[in-house]
């Protein structure tokens, strides 16, 4: 007995890893930079520099943003100091306001929503046997992150991650799918760039007969008029991914939404306003943060870190700099029902059938 936990203990010493690995390069920051105002200001240059930013040459813009900078490079730095499982470093949102930001990357507009609509039906609700770990990455099923930009369409870019994954599982292929032909065309119930819900895309993608290419209807960051309408007007020469519909996953259960991650990956709804999110660069993520739906994002897999950190995989329409490669590890069984950020009220996938 003693000596079996003494043995567990060593190969627990042996396999975890070491501490957060915070290390400067990762943040963008180190203790030297923040010594005095001109080391401060010499960072400011060469993160501006990293980040095609034009306006160093306007000194007006230039005092502005680099007190924007320093004030969130202050709040970057007492949540570090707080030791959480995640950790927040400097990147591409380093000179925006936190009211700026949530002005412009978010989207999950849920003015004409309402969850009455909810599917009746639930195809995993008697899956058994989960994994205890799943990664949709590792299986082929996720695109390269793509960056919405300014623009509220998130509700778009999780909508179509989810359906480039039931694509990629129903058919062996991996197809990258265009947001903004969502963008141009889904418009009676969603609003492009000024945001819109997941449920609505998979209703519309249905309906359309699917949804054209990314190299096809490429992402310009902006409302556009709709190149075309219905798929039968231009033929079979425009290449075209379809769903049959979509479901609902029963909302604030884990359990549920384990079983219909473990199959396919799943459209989620966050509240993303929240600052540590604007500057999270790695770790399980524990907040803070409520449970105000405001932002779209695709959950691809869950498991558990060595030292016991359960959490779900996400992947998020802010570029690959932001985050572990665009991806966020969100910390679950924490005994909220609604789940961390709220990831459970609103989780929905598309449904595809065998061709
Ligand atoms: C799950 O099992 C119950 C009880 O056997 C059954 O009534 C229900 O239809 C099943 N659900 C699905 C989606 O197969
Ligand atoms: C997969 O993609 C290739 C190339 O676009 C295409 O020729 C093939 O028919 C596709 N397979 C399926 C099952 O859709």
């Amino acid at each position: 007995m003693e000596l079996s936990f003494i043995l567990l203990l060593l190969i627990c010493a042996i396999i975890a890893p070491r501490a957060s690995p915070l290390q400067a390069k990762d943040l963008g920051y180190s203790s030297t930079d923040l010594t005095s105002d001109e080391t401060l200001l010499n960072l400011f240059h060469s993160w501006a520099a990293n980040h095609d930013k034009p306006y160093l040459t306007s000194p007006e813009t230039k005092s502005t943003k680099f007190g924007v900078f320093k004030d969130n490079l202050n709040h970057i730095i007492s949540a570090n100091k707080k030791r959480k499982s995640h950790w927040l470093g400097l990147n591409a949102f380093a000179d925006m306001t936190h009211d700026e930001f949530k002005r412009n990357y978010l989207g999950l507009n849920l003015q004409k929503y309402s969850d009455d609509k909810a599917s009746a039906t639930f195809m995993y609700e008697n899956a058994t046997n989960l994994p205890t770990w799943i990664d949709w990455r590792k299986k082929g099923a996720v695109t390269p992150v793509k960056n919405q930009g300014g623009c509220g369409s998130c509700w778009a870019f999780s909508a179509v991650a989810a359906m480039e994954g039931i694509n990629q599982i129903v058919t062996g292929n991996l197809s990258s799918l265009s947001e903004q032909e969502l963008i141009d065309c889904d418009i009676i119930f969603n609003e492009g760039c000024s945001g819109g819900t997941m449920d609505y895309a998979f209703a519309f993608i249905a309906t359309i007969g699917g949804l054209r290419t990314e190299q096809d209807y490429p992402y310009t960051m902006e409302d556009g008029s709709c190149q075309q309408t219905m798929a039968s007007s231009f033929g079979s020469e425009v290449k075209r991914v379809s769903i049959s519909g979509y479901e609902d996953v029963p909302k604030n259960s884990e359990a549920s939404l384990l079983k219909a991650l473990a199959h396919q990956p799943v459209s989620i709804a966050i509240e993303g306003s929240d600052r540590d999110l604007q500057f999270y660069k790695g770790g399980v993520f524990e907040g803070p943060c409520g449970t105000e739906l405001d932002h779209g994002v695709t959950a691809v897999g869950y498991g558990m870190t060595f030292n016991g950190q359960e959490y779900i995989l996400v992947k998020n329409s802010w570029g690959a700099e932001w985050g572990e490669g665009g991806f966020i590890r969100m910390r679950r069984n924490t005994g909220k029902v609604e789940g961390l950020c709220g990831m459970y009220k609103m989780a929905s996938y598309p449904t595809k059938n065998k061709p």
